[in-house]
């Protein structure tokens, strides 16, 4: 079984994406052949310093072999080392119709708030899904795991190479399985709202701790008293249950209900739990940041192996579209 995923390095890595999907890639890359990358082509939609691009896009191969990414097993690498994609981009652009990027809503999202942000729109965040769909159908792969929001980005993908395959008359593109992951329930935020970069409120797993233990002592509650009845829906509950076992949530979240469970205990043991889930893996990424041309090694190699991976289904895709001289 063929495993693909990528995410944009945007410099946050936080409590949301672990939770949200980085931690599934990692134990999916136990069950079959795993292909992660970095997606720094992507980020071109939304970040324009070429230094930080750079950056973010190095400690996310950091942040990926912290949690325990193997790269004996799985394939890591950056987007930007296999620019093949941008070919089979363009192969499937030229059968996208219009219409289907129209109705995309991470488009129609940013086009709202376009007005407030201030931001240029570009065709390439227009284009966006076709670069999804390209980096997916190059590997042909069995499942796409992602979360909830790239749902739509993987009916796309299924449109898209449904209409290449319809187009050139063979069966180019497999159309990929969309795995959405959301055994986890939305991960709040310090304010209550989902943990979103562009929230402002979010929990970096990898932030000094100084860091973390700011955030987490600024989890919004209210002000019932210490002795009232507290409710357990609430995002320090949510956040807190997240590194509890069932037993141990139990028994806090009836504590909680009776009254007498102060707020400020619950952060400070969400606080402590979180710090002692991340120090190890805090310690692999030192290492790894020590040994930077390391990181390097594996993304160098990683794109090596991807590229010969999908090397036969571009060639494919060219023949099926009269590319280049006939195949003999
Ligand atoms: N759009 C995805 C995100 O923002 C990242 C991504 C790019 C991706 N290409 C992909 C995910 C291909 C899965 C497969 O999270």
């Amino acid at each position: 079984m063929r495993i693909l995923s990528g995410i944009q390095p945007s410099g946050e890595p936080h409590l949301g994406n672990y939770f949200g999907a980085m931690r599934q890639h990692i134990e999916l890359q136990e069950k079959g052949e795993a292909i992660y990358f970095l997606a720094d082509y992507h980020s071109m939609t939304s970040i324009r310093d070429a230094a930080a691009r750079r950056r973010f896009t190095h400690e996310l191969a950091l942040d990926y072999l912290a949690l325990g990414l193997d790269p004996e097993r799985a394939i890591l690498y950056r987007q930007s080392d296999v620019p093949e994609v941008c070919e089979i981009a363009w192969l499937l652009t030229t059968v996208t119709p219009m219409g289907l990027l129209e109705r995309a809503h991470s488009y129609k999202d940013k086009v709202a708030r376009d007005t407030e942000a201030r931001v240029t729109i570009t065709h390439g965040l227009f284009a966006y899904p076709v670069l999804m769909a390209a980096d997916i159908l190059h590997y042909n792969p069995d499942i796409v795991p992602v979360g909830q929001d790239q749902k739509q980005h993987l009916e796309m993908t299924r449109d898209i190479a449904g209409s290449f395959n319809h187009t050139y008359g063979r069966e180019v593109f497999k159309l990929p399985e969309p795995m959405i992951l959301e055994d986890v329930a939305v991960v709040p935020g310090t304010d209550g709202r989902k943990m979103s970069k562009s929230y402002g409120n979010t929990i970096r797993m990898f932030a000094p701790q100084g860091e973390i233990k700011k955030a987490v002592m600024g989890i919004v509650t209210d002000s019932t008293p210490v002795d009232q009845p507290k409710d357990v829906s609430t995002g320090l509950f949510q956040l807190w249950s997240l590194f509890a076992k069932p037993d141990e949530r139990e028994a806090l979240f009836a504590r909680a209900k009776s009254g007498g469970l102060g707020y400020g205990e619950v952060k400070k043991d969400l606080l402590a739990r979180i710090l002692e889930h991340f120090a190890p893996l805090r310690e692999r990424r030192a290492a790894w940041e020590q040994r930077g041309h390391d990181v390097e090694d594996v993304l160098r190699e990683g794109a090596r192996r991807a590229r010969t991976i999908g090397a036969p289904i571009l060639a494919a895709a060219r023949d099926a579209a009269g590319l280049g001289a006939a195949s003999r």
